[in-house]
């Protein structure tokens, strides 16, 4: 079911949380872990934190409100959020009507919402990401009876529409279009934390996106966990074909796609637009070994996952392809790893994220161990690195020399000619020398070297 979050008591806790903090500089802040969707969740929650009446900081500790939006794909991602709630507590002892929330997909794991609510009493709320546009509610119940709330379990099956945002930029914006997965691959905590698959409408992403565009946003980039699977009265191919008709210098990108959704009709779209379509496709491999993609449920086999390169390259000349790749996969073996290799060889990626596998509670692949021993999966790791490391620097030569069109960042060093950082059409990081600032805009830069990770260049 989709929505509006006017219709609900959410417009009247926002109207009773100003009212009882109204004129006492109360200060919030969100720190974000994880993901594009995260970052694009914690600029709702600064939106509907700003509606509430809270000053938006980025230091925590001057802060009345902290929200810690968390990410639960990886143990080592866990671990830096406990962490850092560890330090709260010394911020808490010194000021007790600290609220601390806890977001993000870790909040929606029945067994860190449990820890959270009986370990760390200092913790006010959790709230998973389904359900923030709950926020204002819990923070009212906090201020004024005191009670912390854990609302896992309700249902979460909706899409929210009408939470403000505060956008961190002003010329690059995300664009959530649809929510959750369907996939169940086997290693991946995502459907259980996000839930199922829903599509936001055709008509509020457009009208987003024309709105973006008119306030003067250089990027829009298309979030879900799965975007090409988006599915409303219109396909993924045809939303991206109605925003890439809006009028208006701004480029498109879109992410992640699961390679088994990368249909012709997008294709098409994509060549037909581009580069206001980024030339650019992030297509998670996650193995090179069939056997290996079958215990993940991946539904796809490397053959066909070359043929979607193969037709992406053939129609989108220069597209620049990424990829997630998963070392230590349980019951990987050499064998499998060396498949791994042979693909980024053959598809020469722009460049590769690559993962240690992490055991994650209540996955299928849990059960089948966690078989791979830490010092293989390092030394795999390591070859991995080592290979495409060479792959990305003999993949960006050619393009010193060249002058690309990139949307300018921000500066990164102040000096006689500021440095700039910028990103190409095709998603590579750029540093470059300029005496005039065009942070947010678009400009011509002459590529004066070229490293594995990063472009650097000259203000032409
Ligand atoms: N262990 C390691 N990597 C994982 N990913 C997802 N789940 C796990 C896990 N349990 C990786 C996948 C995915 C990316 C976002 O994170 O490669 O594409
Ligand atoms: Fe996780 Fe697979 Fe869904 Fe991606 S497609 S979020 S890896 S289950």
């Amino acid at each position: 079911m989709i929505f509006n979050v006017h219709n609900t008591e959410y417009e009247s806790d926002i109207s009773e949380v100003r009212e009882l903090i109204f004129g006492q500089g109360k200060k919030a802040c969100v720190m974000t872990f994880g993901c594009q969707q995260n970052e694009a969740d914690g600029e709702k929650m600064a939106g509907m934190l700003s509606s509430m009446g809270y000053l938006l900081s980025d230091n925590c500790d001057e802060c009345d409100l902290i929200l810690v939006n968390t990410c639960a794909i990886r143990e080592h991602a866990e671990a830096k959020a406990l962490s850092l709630l560890g330090r709260f507590k010394s911020i808490k002892k010194k000021n007790p009507e600290l609220i601390l929330g806890v977001c993000g997909c870790m909040a929606a794991e029945p067994h860190r919402a449990d820890m959270l609510k009986n370990d760390f009493h200092y913790v006010s709320f959790t709230v998973e990401p389904n359900m923030l546009h709950k926020l204002p509610t819990l923070v009212l119940r906090i201020l004024k009876e005191k009670r912390r709330t854990f609302i896992l379990g309700e249902d979460c099956g909706d899409v929210a529409e009408g939470m403000p945002t505060l956008r961190r930029s002003a010329h690059r914006a995300w664009v959530s279009i649809m929510y959750g997965c369907n996939n169940f691959c086997t290693y991946c905590i995502v459907p259980y934390v996000r839930g199922r698959e829903r599509s936001r409408g055709a008509v509020e992403i457009i009208a987003e996106c024309r709105e973006l565009v008119t306030s003067g946003v250089k990027e829009i980039t298309l979030l879900g966990q799965n975007v090409n699977s988006y599915r409303s009265e219109l396909s993924f191919a045809e939303l991206l074909e109605q925003i890439a008709s809006i009028p208006g210098d701004f480029l498109i990108r879109f992410m992640t796609s699961h390679p088994k959704d990368v249909s012709d009709a997008l294709i098409e779209v994509m060549a037909k637009y581009t580069p206001k379509v980024a030339p650019f496709f992030h297509l998670p491999l996650q193995s090179g070994s069939d056997r290996i993609l079958k215990s993940m449920h991946r539904t796809y086999g490397v053959e066909k996952y070359l043929a979607t390169v193969e037709k992406l390259r053939g129609a989108v000349p220069n597209i620049a392809l990424s990829t997630d790749v998963i070392v230590g996969f349980p019951g990987e073996d050499e064998e499998d790893f060396l498949g791994t290799l042979r693909v980024l060889e053959a598809v020469r990626f722009d460049n590769v994220f690559s993962f240690l596998y992490s055991e994650r509670q209540g996955t299928a692949a849990q059960k089948l161990g966690d078989t791979v021993p830490r010092a293989v999966k390092d030394e795999r790791m390591s070859r991995l690195l080592e290979l495409q490391g060479n792959i990305s620097y003999e993949v960006n030569q050619p393009l010193v020399g060249k002058t690309v069109r990139v949307l300018v960042d921000s500066t990164s060093k102040r000096g006689e000619d500021d440095i700039y950082t910028a990103r190409t059409y095709t998603n590579k990081l750029l540093h470059f020398k300029s005496k005039i600032n065009k942070t947010g805009q678009f400009t011509e830069v002459k590529i004066t070297k070229a490293g594995a990770f990063d472009l650097y260049g000259e203000q032409i």
